[in-house]
């Protein structure tokens, strides 16, 4: 595209600010109507995590696997992923060339995701390098919630992308394939599934990233099978072992339930462990009259609470403070509005393209994720 034909486009182009005065009904309303007009064109992919006024209209809801795999089964030219960066470049790179993944806001990321850069997961793998045994070698594991230039890191190691719904299928392909495992950027995550697929809490180290060697001694990492980053969840480290325990104080009937980037402490004493979806579904499934105490966003367990309660089923969340994900809220209905009139004008706006050399890198790790999950 010429100078001239950008500064055209952007001339055309409708401006944020014109649509956060609109009362909210006229932007639901709206949102409904430029949804029918772009018809098949478009497919609005949600997180769970999404707020209510913008969840209602995602054509698709998932977890982060359902989604990567609604994106990569899509025809539609438009993909618009309410959720936050990784996700959207994720479409971008599961979908044809001729697809188009938007992020209705580019300031929605994830601070876990930003907790490992491609230069200090380099480092990490030179520094590794030089102490492990001639004869080991070490699988990369990135969790999806990362950037695109550590998936594409991954696929050029012989590693592999995972979820928390395949981690443990990752990890045993990851394991069939090479002694040790480097996981990053979630400790939990990485922790919580090698220990429930036996691996003692003795064979894992955390790998400080802001340390020479992660901190660690030759001899921790020559016995150790998994090596931790030091990232975590700011939202899912909220929940404590103590709340847990107080809750069941007063209701010892209740079934715990937690996400597996919660603590080690808290899965521990949960009595199901898994993914926003299997959350759902575990709760969905289960007897009425069952009481819940769910540890994961808050946006997700008010919808599970306002959706079960008819079914005599009482759903909590896992602490007395408000923890929300507050890059996932930045999706609201005024931002998807402006990037459907945009759309309906014939304007494309925060476009997440991925650069083709990483593309193809981080492709083959996430292909080889969907190969081995369930
Ligand atoms: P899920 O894939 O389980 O939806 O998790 C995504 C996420 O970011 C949880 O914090
Ligand atoms: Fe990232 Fe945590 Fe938000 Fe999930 S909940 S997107 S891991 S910051």
């Amino acid at each position: 595209m010429s100078a001239n034909s950008r500064s055209l486009q952007k001339a055309m182009q409708k401006e944020m600010q014109d649509f956060t005065a609109m009362s909210e009904d006229e932007i639901q309303q709206r949102i409904v109507a430029a949804k029918a007009a772009l018809g098949d064109r478009l497919i609005i992919l949600g997180h769970h995590y999404q707020r209510e006024e913008t969840f209602i209209h995602a054509d698709v809801s998932g977890d982060s696997l359902k989604l990567s795999r609604s994106a990569a089964n899509s025809k539609a030219e438009y993909i618009v992923f309410c959720g936050v960066h990784f996700m959207a470049e994720v479409a971008d790179i599961v979908s044809r060339p001729e697809q188009i993944s938007i992020l209705p806001d580019l300031a929605a990321g994830c601070s876990m995701a930003d907790m490992a850069n491609l230069a200090n997961v380099e480092r990490a793998w030179r520094e590794l390098s030089e102490v492990r045994e001639p004869d080991e070698q070490i699988t990369p594991v990135t969790y999806i919630n990362s950037a695109a230039d550590l998936k594409a890191f991954c696929g050029a190691h012989g590693g592999i992308v995972c979820t928390s719904t395949n981690a443990r299928h990752v990890l045993d392909w990851s394991f069939s394939q090479r002694e040790k495992v480097l996981f990053f950027p979630d400790q939990h995550l990485g922790r919580n599934t090698a220990f429930a697929m036996g691996i003692p809490l003795e064979e894992m180290v955390v790998w400080d990233y802001d340390l020479p060697m992660g901190g660690l001694t030759p001899e921790q990492i020559k016995n150790a099978k998994m090596i931790l980053w030091k990232g975590y969840c700011s939202v899912h480290q909220l929940f404590t072992p103590e709340y847990i325990d107080q809750f069941k104080e007063q209701h010892p009937e209740t079934k715990v339930i937690a996400h597996p980037e919660c603590s080690f402490e808290v899965c521990q004493k949960s009595d199901y462990v898994g993914s926003t979806e299997y959350i759902i579904n575990t709760i969905r499934d289960s007897e009425p009259g069952t009481r819940w105490l769910v540890g994961t966003e808050l946006n997700l367990v008010n919808r599970l609470h306002e959706q079960f309660k008819h079914e005599n089923k009482s759903v909590h969340f896992m602490s007395g403070t408000v923890c929300m994900c507050s890059t996932m809220f930045r999706i609201g209905p005024s931002s998807l509005l402006w990037i459907l009139e945009n759309l309906l004008e014939g304007n494309v706006v925060n476009q997440i393209t991925v650069a083709p050399d990483e593309k193809e890198h981080a492709l083959q790790a996430l292909n080889r994720m969907l190969e081995v999950s369930p």
